[in-house]
């Protein structure tokens, strides 16, 4: 009893001591665009002494350095801290963000998710006149004088960080258990070169024939790098070797074959009957090997996938294990998943396909509830059609998912109360169990297989119990693969923040 009352002290010490560290947080920074330049903005809050916003036009921050508009803010007008610049924005243009804030004697660091222009200007684009005040302007909280007002920076401050001062924030974040500073890059990739950086990336080489997923493709070393893009394009068997009869055929990976599940029936197959050879061949590269982290934010600006039953693979897969063997027992996050069919309905009519986005977790094998965990966000456009920013942000409470900058949705926590399979392993892990331990990064292009396109959907070629479910999906290619008109997923980068 005694050493359990000196716990709740102890504890309760060491969270006043922290109270200045752990209770302020920079909230999201706003953009707005004015007639003549844009503001960017946080809303003030007692103990706020002094902001600096640093800003870059379409070029992401690799540290907390100088942007190339940076200023720091010593007074907030009716509550809100901005900072005002005269550059006029392009629709296409995306603006990064990283702020300093001084907060009660401490100083608090965050870096934004990508802000893009095209967001913060939609419904605005066709200005009726130039004396009129956008909308964005109007619906906002700062008052229209604002301009009028003497600007509270000058170009005498000094840039808003000297390196001297830099001190590393406590992060969230670790990389096998060693800790990180807060805003910190740690994972960039940006494809530049001619081929895959090896001590970065691995294929993998195998036939996936894991009872969940067994998506009908052999993944391979099927990826090109060019013009700085990651590019995995599906192609059908026959493209590669015309003669080649999915029915009639054996297939062994050898040596290269990376399966570790399930070698046996993942590195080589002898079809007969309803055995066939996967009719499409891909690739699905990671970081297994070279790096992994718990806690954070990850970027990915990518095009994704068009064309019927394929789905792209952006995903944070356990490093371990942890919680067991069986399917999703250790959970996989989706930074973005799409089902990027064209059109695609369920049973009752409602749109599935390319243009709806989903990322979030899962954490059953069963493809009706697949989507429980994740959030979704639809538009009048198919998702394939141009790059967008797509980011996941994992903390000990929430994941949160953001596309372009907006964000489209939180999957919180506590999934050990809810989901009661895995002999409840999960209780023993903390509030985000199983995202409690290191994932690391996978990309890859997939198509059909048993998890992720439940039976009910409309026109669907096989029944996911089926043994023979590859086979159909084959004989139905007179229906799909007209609609492959961009199937390959395109990568701009990769990047991982310390949170
Ligand atoms: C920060 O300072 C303000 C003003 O002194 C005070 O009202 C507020 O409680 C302080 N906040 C924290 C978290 O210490
Ligand atoms: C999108 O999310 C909503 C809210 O959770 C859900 O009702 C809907 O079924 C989801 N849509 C799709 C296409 O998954």
């Amino acid at each position: 009893m005694h050493s359990f009352i000196f716990y709740i002290f102890l504890v309760w010490l060491s969270c006043l001591s922290d109270l200045t560290v752990m209770c302020y947080k920079i909230p999201e920074v706003k953009l707005e665009v004015l007639q003549n330049g844009f503001r960017v903005s946080i809303p003030h809050e007692p103990g706020i002494e002094n902001v600096a916003f640093n800003i870059n036009r379409n070029r992401p921050f690799k540290a907390f350095e100088p942007g190339e508009y940076s200023n720091r803010i010593r007074t907030q007008i009716n509550n809100l801290w901005f900072l005002e610049t005269q550059r006029r924005l392009q629709d296409d243009d995306t603006i990064y963000v990283w702020t300093d804030v001084q907060f009660n004697k401490s100083r608090y660091r965050d870096i934004s998710t990508p802000i893009a222009v095209s967001h913060a200007l939609r419904g605005q684009a066709s200005q009726s006149g130039a004396s009129t005040i956008p909308p964005m302007i109007a619906v906002s909280q700062v008052p229209q004088s604002v301009n009028e007002i003497a600007p509270t920076t000058t170009t005498e401050e000094p840039p808003a960080i000297d390196q001297r001062n830099d001190k590393c924030e406590p992060s969230l974040t670790t990389i096998h258990n060693r800790k990180v500073c807060r805003g910190q890059l740690i994972f960039e990739e940006n494809f530049d070169g001619d081929q895959l950086d090896a001590s970065r990336w691995r294929y993998e080489v195998r036939l996936p024939l894991d009872i969940a997923d067994a998506e009908f493709v052999l993944y391979d070393t099927n990826a090109e790098l060019s013009n700085g893009l990651l590019k995995i394009e599906p192609r059908l068997w026959g493209n590669d070797s015309p003669n080649a009869d999915i029915q009639k055929g054996d297939l062994n990976l050898g040596a290269r074959c990376t399966a570790y599940q399930n070698p046996e029936v993942e590195c080589q197959r002898h079809s007969f009957g309803r055995v066939v050879l996967p009719p499409v061949l891909s690739a699905r590269i990671n970081t297994k090997h070279a790096f992994s982290f718990k806690y954070g934010r990850v970027e990915v600006r990518a095009k994704l996938p068009q064309g019927d039953w394929l789905f792209p693979l952006l995903l944070l897969e356990p490093l371990v294990n942890y919680y067991g063997q069986q399917p999703y027992a250790s959970g996989q996050m989706r930074i973005a998943f799409l089902r990027s069919n064209l059109n695609l309905q369920t049973g009752s009519g409602v749109e599935v396909g390319g243009r709806v986005l989903h990322g979030g977790a899962v954490l059953c094998a069963e493809s009706n509830n697949r989507d429980k965990f994740m959030v979704n966000t639809s538009r009048g456009a198919h998702f394939g059609e141009s790059f967008h920013i797509y980011s996941l942000t994992w903390n000990d409470r929430l994941l949160r998912l953001d596309v372009d900058g907006q964000n489209y949705g939180t999957v919180e926590g506590g999934y050990a109360q809810i989901v009661n399979d895995f002999n409840n392993a999960w209780a023993n892990g903390n509030y985000m169990a199983p995202f409690d331990q290191e994932f690391f990064i996978t990309l890859g292009v997939a198509a059909g297989g048993h998890g992720d396109f439940p039976d009910e959907y409309s026109s669907k070629p096989w029944v996911n119990s089926s043994p023979k479910a590859a086979l159909y999906f084959w004989r139905d290619r007179h229906n799909w693969k007209s609609t492959w008109i961009s199937p390959a997923l395109q990568v701009d980068y990769v990047r991982a923040y310390a949170i």
